[in-house]
């Protein structure tokens, strides 16, 4: 790894004419296609991150070119998953969603019962910093691709959601991470304190936008919160926390309402606040990532307009760091 990064620098060195030059473009958009990646196929790839070495699985599209930059996508998996199970998931590297992008899969390390996770679940490792292990996956992205830094947001499913609240909420990565999608989001209440822990997002950006999903018929990590299924720790009403999201931008007003789907079994509420803040709650859904065909989690399918993977891709492309583009 030292030795990759170091030739990748002296490339970048040698051919980037000024220092204020080499500052606008990202090493990754002055050198070639890392050697082993092939554009339009998904490859497992390692980083060594503190005492670890940690895996992530990496998509190139097929349009990529080494010097344009485009966004990236990170898609974290859900607790006792894995990464390569949340590529199939959320399905950003499926070319028929039309994402022409960079989208990279980390995964967790496993606890003691061997459950790959993140921080923020009451079993994960307290030795484990996951949002550093973040950072530094994101620098060693811009090293070797280019990536418009402007563009990189932040998805994920369950403890994976969970954690996509935690990048939100801390202050270094809400300052890279453009937008954040969490999917059945298991938002762990401090044992001790029975509250969430602290949020504290940079206070630098106009918003920190935030989409969550939920069914309200989860009953791994319950809509209106409560134990968990391993009964080991309590979540928050999901409601509750969408709200304290829109208080933290700043909204002191309610949201629209609107529905989707139809007003039958189906039927999904959306709350939202000024495209800044937004919340599906799917009435017939379990602990699931909305989808239009069966999924690695659930063969209950939602409509077109509420399918996960689109309207986060929409909405993503709507945001970046700068603010709302849409
Ligand atoms: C990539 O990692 C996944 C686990 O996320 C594993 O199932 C798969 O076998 C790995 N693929 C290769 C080619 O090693
Ligand atoms: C890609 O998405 C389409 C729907 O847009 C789906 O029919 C297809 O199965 C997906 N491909 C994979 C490999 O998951
Ligand atoms: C969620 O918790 C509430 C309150 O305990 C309970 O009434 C409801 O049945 C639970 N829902 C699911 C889907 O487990
Ligand atoms: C969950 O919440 C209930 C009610 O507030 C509390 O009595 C219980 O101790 C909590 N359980 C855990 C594991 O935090
Ligand atoms: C939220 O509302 C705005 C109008 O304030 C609209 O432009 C936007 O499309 C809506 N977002 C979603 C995800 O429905
Ligand atoms: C969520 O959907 C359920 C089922 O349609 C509905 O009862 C509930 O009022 C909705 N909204 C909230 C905030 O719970
Ligand atoms: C969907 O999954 C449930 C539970 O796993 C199963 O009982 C049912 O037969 C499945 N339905 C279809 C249409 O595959």
């Amino acid at each position: 790894m030292v030795t990759v990064t170091f030739l990748v620098q002296v490339f970048a060195l040698g051919t980037a004419a000024t220092a204020s030059q080499a500052h606008q473009l990202q090493d990754g958009c002055t050198s070639g296609v890392p050697s082993g990646i092939t554009l339009g196929r998904s490859k497992n790839l390692t980083i060594e991150n503190g005492d670890k070495t940690r895996k992530y699985r990496l998509h190139v599209p097929k349009s990529y070119q080494t010097s344009v930059p485009v966004p990236l996508i990170l898609s974290f998996h859900g607790r006792d998953k894995d990464m390569k199970f949340q590529e199939e998931l959320s399905q950003f590297s499926n070319s028929s969603y039309g994402f022409e992008g960079i989208s990279v899969y980390p995964e967790g390390v496993p606890n003691e019962n061997g459950a790959k996770q993140w921080q923020g679940d009451p079993d994960a490792p307290s030795t484990i910093d996951d949002v550093a292990f973040t950072l530094d996956l994101i620098d060693e992205l811009l090293r070797n691709y280019c990536i418009d830094t402007s563009r990189i947001y932040a998805a994920g499913k369950s403890n994976g959601g969970g954690f996509t609240g935690l990048l939100a909420c801390d202050k270094k990565a809400s300052r890279r991470i453009a937008a954040f999608a969490p999917v059945s989001g298991a938002f762990y209440l401090d044992p001790k304190t029975q509250e969430l822990p602290p949020c504290n997002p940079t206070q630098s950006r106009d918003a920190i936008p935030i989409m969550e999903f939920h069914g309200f018929k989860d009953n791994t990590i319950n809509y209106t919160g409560g134990l968990n299924t391993r009964k080991n720790a309590n979540s928050t009403d999901v409601f509750t926390w969408v709200n304290a999201w829109a208080r933290r931008n700043g909204f002191k007003n309610s949201p629209t309402v609107g529905d989707l789907c139809g007003q039958k079994a189906r039927k999904v509420t959306t709350y939202n606040w000024s495209d800044t803040v937004v919340h599906y709650n799917y009435t017939n859904l379990y602990h699931d990532w909305p989808s239009t065909f069966p999924n690695g989690d659930t063969n209950l399918t939602t409509c077109e307009d509420a399918e996960a993977t689109k309207v986060i891709l929409k909405w993503f492309s709507k945001w970046t760091l700068g603010g709302h583009v849409g």
